[in-house]
């Protein structure tokens, strides 16, 4: 029987440990468990977080076992190789799926009940491998997809716009990577359409300013790892978010990844696309209206991972 207010990082690196401050702050959890290859690392980590416990809501915070995963209701995976300034995501397929293949099995041998939220890169083929080692139903089988790069987007449209970035509505869809799109079509602040808002702010040239925020969310990451090696706030909060909306129950719609059956025309492969997220993780699938690009463009992502996945073994 698993226990909704517990939950384990798998992975205490530079994101598994800023989730687990996120998390740690955001009362949402009683029971936190942090697992590394590194045990030094995790119980390091675990002290230090669990001084700042007098400062929040009570709650454990330890280093532990796989057997501590029993009945937590949702596992984090944050382990593996992260990229190097030189590197793409997808630059650590072969690595990273060698690691997941270590600990899906010893996940599985204990919990077959719990939700498990990928975060590791590439994110959306290791969800897929995830998905196919666990043998878990497709909504218990999650990654962040395009949660972060979301948030990328409303940051930067907010300050183009000078408009709270929570009232923008719009969407980075497909790979979590460089093959990533953005819905313009449906992007709208408050209702307002995205071209309208944008000229009611002064600013005229779209295409422009579009493919500028485009580049610079896409680029983000190589910029960050370039400059301290490594990005890791933006995703704590977004691992935060993803949590918030499956242990509240909220039916947000976030832009996580999960198995595509049949939605834009795709099969059998998991990326990022608006979906509604609940206690049973991916509950729905949604399937925005795209335009012409963007649904090419959504078919050209799909494709850049199918091929990376047709080269792993299962
Ligand atoms: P990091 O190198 O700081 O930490 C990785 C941790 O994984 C290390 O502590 C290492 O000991 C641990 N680890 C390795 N093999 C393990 C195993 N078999 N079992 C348990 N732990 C193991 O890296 P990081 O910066 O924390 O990044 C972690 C991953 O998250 C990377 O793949 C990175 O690309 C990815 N990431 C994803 C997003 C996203 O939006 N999805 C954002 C940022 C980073
Ligand atoms: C990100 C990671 C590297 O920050 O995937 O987008």
């Amino acid at each position: 029987m698993v226990n909704i207010q517990k939950a384990a990082m798998i992975g205490c690196g530079a994101v598994g440990a800023t989730s687990a401050f996120s998390l740690m702050q955001s009362g949402l959890f009683s029971e936190l468990v942090l697992i590394d290859a590194n045990q030094q690392k995790a119980e390091g980590e675990a002290t230090d977080l669990s001084h700042g416990l007098p400062f929040g809501r009570p709650m454990k915070i330890y280093a532990g076992t796989y057997d501590d995963l029993a009945d937590c209701y949702l596992i984090i995976i944050t382990a593996g190789a992260a990229q190097k300034p030189d590197e793409t995501r997808i630059d650590l397929v072969n690595k990273n799926v060698k690691i997941f293949k270590s600990i899906i099995p010893e996940i599985v041998k204990r919990n077959t009940e719990g939700i498990l939220l990928v975060v590791s890169n590439p994110v959306d083929i290791l969800t897929y491998v995830t998905l196919k080692l666990s043998g878990f139903p497709t909504n218990r089988v999650i990654g962040s997809g395009t949660v972060l790069d979301t948030a990328r987007l409303k940051y930067l449209l907010g300050e183009h716009l000078q408009v709270d970035s929570r009232s923008i509505h719009a969407f980075i869809i497909g790979e979590h990577g460089d093959s990533e799109l953005a819905v313009w079509s449906s992007a709208n602040v408050s209702g307002v359409d995205l071209n309208h808002f944008c000229e009611l702010r002064g600013h005229y040239n779209h295409m422009e300013a579009m493919e500028r925020i485009y580049t610079d969310v896409r680029d983000s990451a190589y910029e960050i790892i370039e400059k301290k090696g490594a990005t890791y706030y933006g995703i704590a909060m977004a691992v935060r978010r993803i949590c918030e909306s499956i242990i509240r129950n909220e039916h947000s719609i976030l832009p996580i990844s999960s198995l595509i059956c049949g939605h834009y025309g795709l099969e059998d492969v998991c990326m990022g696309v608006p979906t509604v997220v609940g206690r049973n993780g991916a509950e729905t699938v949604l399937d925005i209206p795209l335009n012409g690009l963007e649904q090419r463009k959504l078919m050209a992502s799909a494709d850049a991972l199918r091929k990376v996945l047709d080269g792993i073994e299962l």
